[in-house]
């Protein structure tokens, strides 16, 4: 009897709760406010959790969660990167991404170099059941799941980018998805967009395969040691992928099963505005409209040119604007223009008094106005703020708007549209109700697919075949080439022999005639 209940409580243990590593390598709020939820909901369902991550929560009441902090080499490298490269409309895609590449390279170097990891990852003593790691462009991290022989998960905190979509069996074909750096939203490309797509993801398989994938794995190997697999196979035993998206704000597209789609990861319910910010909301006679470019992009940031525009934009609108402004002074700064370096988001756009989100169309800031069912004017900048502005125009309840050739007119124009014509907030409300409608919310998905690889050891059984195909066999190549020949050597015979009966037949002819033989001639008068 006690032996029974000994084993039953080992048993729970070993199956119910596990050891989980979470690696979250990129330095910025936005994406880890999707990440964090999902290591502090398992450590608070008794999992045992270590955290690598620039965002610590640093709360001791979260006793199963320990965290080691990078933020101090990560926010370097961001910082000396810089994020301007990546606002550039007018720089091509393929010069950004190997810039990408590289700063997620420098990521690599900082939290494997971590002495305090190094710890973990290089003592053999160390037991995990499962290895949670952010997947952007470079799966480096994913060598820790050979290196530690635990399942990995891995998570963004946007969509997938190619190689992740390729890895994991997706299918992928550029004539209807172009890629989060490509602002074509699938379906309805033109001739002339389908082929910047196609050539966008010849040159990506190429660069990824010959030069990206190459460097990723030497990286990986010189900290975790020579004899681990070719990370391109590692990358493709994935187990899960958590994608933040979802299929009403993206286009669709086909999945295969290991894929499991997030959404508002981040979304808390509405807190009391802390008291100045409240009053100078309340105080406006005609509304609010709040300005935020996000924690990546920054309104100080912007070109010059931009910012000068908007100023004089907003000195005309009879609303005040409530702006996220990250320094202390703003020269020239309108009279009905507040500015605050912080402001907490999700509980202004909760305010009735605030009319319209002018955006730069971020993933997380997206979420926000959904949730709080706030209609908005979209400024996008960077990565994948273009897909959403013009996904979220075409489902009206955003005013889209081109930075590099708008008009004073044309933004007045859009806002007080936004403000004054009540459709935009009812298709935001609809939008809202589709969004959510939803069996399980995106932090009850997640949890239940990252217990799931820990009580399965990984999704082996759910291997998509799309995975091993060699790429001439998944194009059909060979039997293309096989049906072509065919149908050549079929032609080929087929007119030998029309030939050679022409001639057969001519040759009877002829005989004919040389006989002199005249069929019914027996009609003599
Ligand atoms: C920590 O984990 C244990 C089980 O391992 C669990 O019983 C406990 O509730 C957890 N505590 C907190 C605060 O998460
Ligand atoms: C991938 O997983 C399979 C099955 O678990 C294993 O046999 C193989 O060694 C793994 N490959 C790599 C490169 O880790
Ligand atoms: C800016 O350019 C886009 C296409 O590139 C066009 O659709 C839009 O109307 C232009 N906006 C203005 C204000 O000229």
């Amino acid at each position: 009897m006690w032996l029974n209940y000994i084993f039953l409580v080992f048993f729970l243990k070993t199956t119910q709760s596990g050891r989980i590593l979470c690696i979250y390598q990129m330095p910025a709020v936005s994406h880890q406010a999707t990440f964090k939820p999902i290591s502090r909901e398992l450590s608070l369902r008794g999992h045992e959790v270590i955290v690598v991550t620039p965002h610590p929560i640093n709360d001791p009441r979260f006793v199963n969660l320990t965290e080691i902090d990078t933020s101090g080499p990560t926010y370097e490298i961001i910082h000396r990167h810089g994020f301007e490269f990546f606002m550039s409309k007018e720089l091509p895609v393929q010069s950004k991404i190997p810039k990408i590449f590289r700063m997620y390279n420098e990521f690599a170097h900082a939290i494997l170099g971590n002495e305090e990891f190094r710890k973990i990852y290089t003592d053999e003593s160390q037991k995990f059941d499962l290895i949670i790691s952010q997947i952007y462009v470079s799966p480096i991290m994913y060598a820790l799941s050979a290196k530690l022989k635990a399942p990995i998960i891995g998570v963004s905190s946007m969509g997938g980018w190619t190689g992740t979509h390729f890895a994991i069996g997706n299918h992928n074909p550029p004539s209807i998805y172009s890629e989060m750096f490509l602002p074509y939203n699938g379906g309805d490309l033109t001739f002339y967009e389908r082929i910047k797509s196609t050539l966008y993801y010849l040159w990506t398989r190429y660069y990824v395969n010959f030069v990206a994938m190459p460097k990723w794995d030497s990286i990986a190997k010189q900290y975790l040691g020579e004899n681990l697999p070719y990370l391109a196979d590692i990358e493709r035993n994935v187990s899960a992928l958590f994608l933040n998206i979802n299929a009403i704000l993206y286009t669709p597209r086909p999945m295969v099963p290991t894929v499991v789609s997030l959404s508002f990861m981040h979304i808390q319910p509405p807190k009391p505005l802390p008291e100045d910010i409240k009053q100078e909301i309340e105080s406006s006679k005609n509304g609010v409209i709040y300005f935020s470019l996000g924690s990546n992009v920054k309104s100080v940031n912007i070109p010059e040119k931009v910012r000068e525009l908007l100023m004089t934009v907003f000195k005309e609108l009879p609303y005040k604007v409530l702006w996220k402004f990250e320094k202390p002074e703003l020269a020239g700064k309108p009279k009905n223009v507040v500015i605050r370096k912080w402001l907490p988001q999700q509980d202004v756009l909760a305010h009735p008094k605030v009319k319209v989100f002018i955006s730069q169309c971020g993933l997380q800031s997206t979420e926000e106005a959904i949730a709080r069912e706030m209609p908005m004017v979209g400024i996008p900048f960077i990565a994948d703020q273009e897909m959403n502005s013009i996904r979220l125009a075409r489902w009206g309840v955003l005013r889209h708007i081109n930075y590099l050739n708008t008009t004073k007119e044309e933004l007045i124009g859009a806002i007080k549209d936004v403000a004054e014509n009540p459709k935009y907030k009812q298709n935001m409300k609809k939008l809202k109700n589709l969004m959510q409608d939803e069996p399980m919310t995106g932090l009850e998905k997640a949890i239940w697919w990252a217990e799931y690889v820990i009580r399965h050891k990984g999704t082996k059984h759910l291997r998509s075949p799309t995975v091993d195909i060699e790429w001439y066999k998944y194009l059909l190549l060979d039997v293309c080439a096989f049906l072509l020949a065919s149908l050549i050597c079929v032609s080929f015979i087929l007119v030998k022999l029309f030939k050679f009966m022409v001639r057969k037949f001519k040759r009877a002819q002829d005989k004919i005639k040389k006989s002199d033989y005249v069929p019914f001639s027996n009609e003599k008068k």
